[in-house]
């Protein structure tokens, strides 16, 4: 019997919020857990960016990156760390950087999900290369950008293939916006999209390792009220079919920290937007489901590494379209690739690792999320976002909120 100490690694942008909520449960829970002979205690730290030896074992046993997506010092860093030193990574580098919305549309497609009807259009402005000019002339055929919209319909979305924050993305409601819309795109290649027109409801939902938080979301609102504290406002059906969509997504990609996007239509799933790997999870945005995201996030870091879970960075499609070729309904296949979503995040042996080794978190999140040491990085985190002017006000409000769930865990335990 030995005792092992794993370092888990922060690769952080400008958030303090998350991290030191992260850093906070880890300490106060001081864990010393047992698995395989060995008691496996922890470390947390942030990652500092430097040169680095290819070859130089790392000291990580699991990183949380929040960075890599734009910041590619670490990205190689990651790459090397996954290849090399099979350093446990809550999403799959290679898929993760390949793989962006239009990848993650085709393979959903694949599965037979209810993908909206989806065009990719040719550049608006050409690549700058000489080599253009001649291909193009040669064999670019001349398009009817009007007649590819009337055959999704109107109203449309044109959104870029591998968008995020929203940027680029415009609703098509005639040939005029179109044009416009499209003039703009410039040397962005666009997506063509069908508009899930009256859904009633946005469910985005929000999964970390094997768990999945379903919530509702407005995505017009302003930042601090997109997510509402609502409960059970799908069906238990449609609830969980969105769980199960998140988690296929998840699975197929190997992705472990991802948010997906569904529009909720009678008793029709869409997904429109799952390609969100390392999403924000920022206080201000989460709220009252942020102490449900930090001690989701701790449990599965120490799941992984107490376990020693194997990180995957290899993709086995062939299972999943074998599934997707066998016939049967479209709920017996969401069936089946439930099942295999279950089986990649080893749900139950997680769900026992968690009742039987952390025990003790539930009582520390909620001390911790009532105590002053959080109320302090509330107050710093609204300072830091919001304006002078509004900060009496937000204070109150993410008070309110964080209190709110503070008070329906003590209600739970
Ligand atoms: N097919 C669709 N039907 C209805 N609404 C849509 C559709 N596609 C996009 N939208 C609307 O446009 C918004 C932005 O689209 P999408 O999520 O695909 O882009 P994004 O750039 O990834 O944005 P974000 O980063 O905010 O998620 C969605 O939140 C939704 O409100
Ligand atoms: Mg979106």
């Amino acid at each position: 019997m030995a005792d092992r100490t794993h370092t888990l690694g922060l690769l952080l942008g400008t958030e303090e919020d998350w991290p030191s909520a992260f850093e906070a449960l880890v300490r106060r829970l001081d864990p010393a857990l047992r698995s395989g002979g060995d008691t496996h205690r922890y470390d947390v730290e942030r990652i500092t960016i430097e040169p680095f030896d290819l070859r130089q074992p790392s000291r990580y046993s699991l990183v949380v990156d929040r960075l890599a997506y734009w910041y590619y010092v670490p990205r190689e860093w990651l790459k090397k760390v996954a290849l090399l030193d099979e350093v446990y990574l809550l999403n799959n580098p290679f898929t993760f950087q390949s793989m962006e919305k239009h990848a993650a549309y085709c393979a959903m497609i694949r599965l037979g999900l209810k993908v909206p009807e989806t065009w990719l259009v040719p550049y608006k402005q050409p690549p700058d290369n000489p080599r253009f000019p001649y291909t193009a002339a040669k064999y670019n055929r001349p398009f009817d950008l009007r007649e590819v919209a009337g055959r999704v319909g109107y109203p449309l979305w044109m959104k870029p293939y591998d968008g995020g924050a929203w940027v680029g993305v415009s609703r098509i409601r005639d040939e005029q916006d179109l044009q416009r819309a499209y003039d703009e795109s410039g040397q962005r290649l666009m997506h063509l999209q069908e508009s899930i027109e009256g859904f009633d409801v946005f469910a985005r939902s929000l999964s970390i390792g094997a768990e999945t938080m379903v919530m509702r979301f407005s995505p017009d609102r302003p930042q601090h009220d997109r997510y509402s504290v609502s409960h059970e406002f799908l069906d238990p059906t449609t609830g969980d079919e969105v769980v199960t969509i998140g988690k296929v997504v998840n699975a197929f990609f190997k992705w472990e920290f991802n948010s997906c996007e569904t529009l909720v239509r009678g008793s029709q799933v869409h997904p429109i937007d799952y390609a969100n790997a390392c999403p924000d999870v920022s206080l201000t945005s989460l709220h009252y489901y942020f102490p449900w995201a930090m001690t989701s996030l701790v449990k599965w870091s120490l799941f992984c590494t107490a376990v020693g879970r194997k990180p995957r960075v290899d993709l086995d499609t062939r299972r999943w379209y074998d599934v997707a070729d066998a016939g049967g309904s479209y709920e017996d296949r969401l069936g089946a690739y439930r099942r295999m979503a279950d089986e990649y995040f080893e749900t139950e042996r997680y769900a026992e690792f968690v009742a039987t080794q952390l025990g003790d978190l539930e009582a520390v999140a909620h001390d911790y999320f009532s105590s002053a040491d959080f109320d302090r990085l509330l107050v710093e985190t609204v300072q830091s976002t919001f304006p002078a002017h509004e900060h009496e006000q937000f204070v109150a409000h993410y008070r309110g909120l964080l209190g709110a769930w503070v008070a329906d865990a003590a209600r739970a335990r």
